[in-house]
């Protein structure tokens, strides 16, 4: 099993590009299945999840292609298998997506239950709720959804907590349902966006994406369409923490800084220097850093998928941070591991209180889930001496040759297969 090895102590500098968004090209990859014609992507990141993805459709029938410069083609005209299972299911929960395209276009649907994750219990009960007010029969057996309908109708669905895949899939099912659906407390995200736009390039009527109340207005079919997947705004998170925990200069190119100003503002807070640009932006990392508190929320706020790379620069501020994890109840599985490197970190609930100042020493380490790699990752390279991060098949799902980019920005950074 491949390992990384980081030696700490670099200042990063340089320039880095930013990849295509998981989170975004997983479901305009589900968002195939509502059309026989030919569905094109652009900027796809070569990662796990997504050649999880593409095995999960090839499965069902789908010519299915995905090429590491990022194209895709998918074509979802002879559907043999109207499921996904198990198998595929457990590895990646995103898998879920494929629920509602399939009712949607084919009237029925057998789902793997996803079960839940190192970081919470992630139910996918909203998902269910609102294929049901839409008319569909949900039943839940032997691990399995089995969901069918003699057509989506629309409906008005709130959802009581925000849910990014929930709204993705709610919305997915309504573009092809008779009459209009309302999602109302939508989950904002860009990705949510993202797809938006894909499905308006198929043919699908929606306005209010990007708001938290979305309208969609069924249509008869859709056709195919060429899209771009939106940059990562995580991994661009994720190395705008690299510049600024090495006191580094880094231009992180090919991103838009605008899905990422609640991130910004809080490392300008801490006392990184951030330059805006259009399609990126450059930080610079000064001696001190600031402790200061954080919560995440839905976006436009603080992501819960930053809040483990901010807790490895938290162990470096010049006071007590605490960070409070709002969204999944199980998410700081990572900051034991800091523990082992050196860092004062007390838990309590959804709350962690960080004392910074202390030198992280290099140990073995292991990470748990994909931002907890990315965040050993960080205090890695602050560390002083050798680590050595396990289970890096974690990160291997969210970040494409994350040790390749950094070496190229100057980290002493390797996988060790
Ligand atoms: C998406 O997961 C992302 N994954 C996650 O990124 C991200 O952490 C999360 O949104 C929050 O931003 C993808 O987009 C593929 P949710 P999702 O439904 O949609 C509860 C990463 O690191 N909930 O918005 O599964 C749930 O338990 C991953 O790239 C219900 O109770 O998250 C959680 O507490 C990790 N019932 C909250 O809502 C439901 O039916 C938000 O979860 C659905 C969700």
């Amino acid at each position: 099993m491949d390992k990384i090895q980081v030696v700490g102590g670099k200042e990063l500098r340089g320039r880095v590009e930013i990849s295509g968004a998981k989170n975004a090209a997983l479901p305009a990859m589900a968002a195939a299945l509502l059309t026989p014609e030919t569905v094109r992507l652009e900027n796809i990141p070569y990662v796990r999840d997504i050649l999880t993805t593409r095995a999960l459709l090839e499965y069902m029938g789908v010519d299915a292609k995905v090429s590491k410069d990022g194209a895709g083609t998918f074509k979802a005209a002879d559907i043999e298998a109207l499921e996904a299972p198990y198998e595929l299911v457990r590895t990646m929960r995103a898998s879920i997506l494929v629920l509602g395209p399939m009712l949607a276009r084919f009237k029925r649907a057998r789902v793997s239950l996803p079960g839940g994750c190192a970081i919470g219990a992630r139910p996918i009960n909203l998902h269910l709720q609102g294929l049901e007010k839409m008319g569909a029969k949900c039943d839940v057996s032997h691990g399995y959804v089995e969901a069918y309908t003699t057509g989506l109708q629309g409906a008005c669905i709130r959802f009581e907590t925000v849910t990014v895949t929930g709204t993705e899939n709610l919305m997915m099912a309504a573009v092809l349902a008779d009459g209009e659906t309302i999602l109302d407390n939508a989950a904002c995200e860009p990705e949510v966006e993202n797809l938006a736009d894909m499905l308006r390039a198929m043919g699908a009527e929606i306005e209010g994406d990007g708001t938290c109340l979305i309208r969609i207005r069924g249509v008869k079919e859709l056709k195919g369409c060429l899209h771009r997947i939106i940059p990562d705004r995580i991994e661009a998170g994720t190395f705008a923490i690299a510049a600024a925990i090495t006191r580094g200069d880094v231009e992180i190119a090919e991103c838009n800084p605008g899905h990422l100003t609640a991130v910004l503002n809080q490392l300008s807070l801490v006392g990184a220097e951030i330059t805006l640009g259009e399609t990126g932006f450059r930080v610079r990392g000064h001696t001190g850093i600031s402790s200061k508190n954080l919560t995440t929320h839905p976006y436009p706020a603080f992501p819960t998928d930053m809040q483990a790379q901010y807790m490895a620069l938290m162990t470096q501020g010049d006071g007590t941070s605490v960070i409070t994890e709002t969204i999944f109840e199980n998410r700081f599985m990572h900051a034991l591991e800091l523990v082992r490197m050196g860092a004062d970190i007390k838990m309590e609930g959804r709350q962690a209180a960080v004392c910074g100042g202390r030198l992280l020493t290099g140990a073995n380490v292991q990470a748990s889930d994909l931002r907890a790699s990315a965040s050993l990752i960080l205090a890695g390279l602050a560390a002083e001496g050798e680590t050595i991060i396990d289970r890096v098949y974690h990160l291997d799902r969210g970040y494409a040759r994350i040790e390749e980019k950094m070496a190229g920005i100057g980290a002493e950074i390797k996988r060790i297969s």
